[in-house]
């Protein structure tokens, strides 16, 4: 089996901040550090630690040769990133403050064309049952989950950055949907609709250090599952860490509950690391951690 991600892939550029800046505010930071980042890319590093044959579909810029290069070393199959002339790769402003909060500034680039012959070439080689994977950092999302609904392909979708309309253009093909609870609360906000509300067979909501609850609207359980005690230094990418992680243990067979015990053991540990792709924790890492 297989997961196809159809995602961001961004440079990130971390800013070390005293705390976050408030409008009009200027402030120095203490260092910066570029690396590899992008929702999408986090999420393909991270499945494809998790043992997952895991493809991304994606777009660069000329500039973004590094990135893709990257990609390929940390075992991620880039055949179907596509490099785009006369578009900026992603990327991200990242302030980080000292308790590990952090504000994003994006600014999307060649994400945000990426082409829909880059996508239907990487989904034709698709089989039934692999999963197709999506966030909203880019173009097209409604059009590649339309497509995986047809050929049979398990989809899951992780709303973030939130927008309530691209949830709702999605839900009529998704089969799991990752919230953070900021984000089910606006998504309840916006639409009236509760997690159990949604036509899709789960929902998952994270809760950082509360840990994250599963709504399983096929089996009508709501479960709750506890986090793992550590002290942040930067909580940048623990959520996409835990998505990949969570889908590339489905993909493998693990049912739920254990999928998301693993996935909870990854996030734990990203979030004592600084950075994003660079530095997600490795299968035998998240095995053998004691916390
Ligand atoms: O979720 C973290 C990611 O959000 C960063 O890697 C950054 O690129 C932004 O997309």
């Amino acid at each position: 089996m297989a997961i196809y991600n159809l995602g961001s892939i961004n440079a990130d550029y971390f800013y070390r901040v005293p705390h976050l800046p408030s409008a009009g505010e200027t402030l120095a930071a203490t260092s910066v550090l570029r690396g590899l980042g992008g929702k999408g890319t986090n999420m393909s590093v991270a499945a494809a630690r998790a043992a997952a044959r895991t493809i991304h579909i994606g777009a660069v810029g000329e500039d973004g040769r590094w990135a893709t290069d990257r990609l390929l070393e940390y075992g991620v199959d880039t055949r179907h990133i596509t490099t785009l002339p006369d578009t900026p790769t992603g990327h991200a402003i990242i302030n980080v403050e000292d308790s590990g909060e952090n504000a994003i500034v994006l600014l999307p680039g060649a994400n945000h064309e990426i082409p829909e012959s880059t996508i239907g070439a990487a989904l034709s080689e698709a089989s039934p049952g692999d999963t197709l994977l999506l966030q909203n950092e880019t173009n097209n999302q409604a059009q590649a989950a339309e497509i995986a609904k047809r050929l049979d392909l398990f989809t899951a979708y992780a709303a973030a950055p939130f927008d309530a309309e691209a949830v709702q253009a999605v839900l009529p093909y998704i089969d799991i949907l990752f919230f953070n609870a900021v984000e089910a609360a606006q998504f309840e906000q916006a639409t009236d609709q509760s997690p159990t509300d949604l036509p899709v067979r789960q929902v998952i909501v994270t809760r950082g250090s509360q840990g994250c609850t599963l709504f399983d609207n096929q089996l009508e359980e709501v479960r709750h599952f506890p986090a793992l005690p550590v002290t942040p230094v930067d909580t940048t990418g623990a959520g996409d860490t835990f998505t990949g992680y969570v889908l590339a243990a489905l993909d493998r067979g693990l049912p739920m509950p254990q999928a998301i015990t693993l996935a909870t053991r990854a996030a734990a540990l990203m979030v004592t690391r600084h950075g994003t792709a660079d530095v997600i924790p490795d299968l035998k890492h998240v095995q053998e951690a004691q916390f």
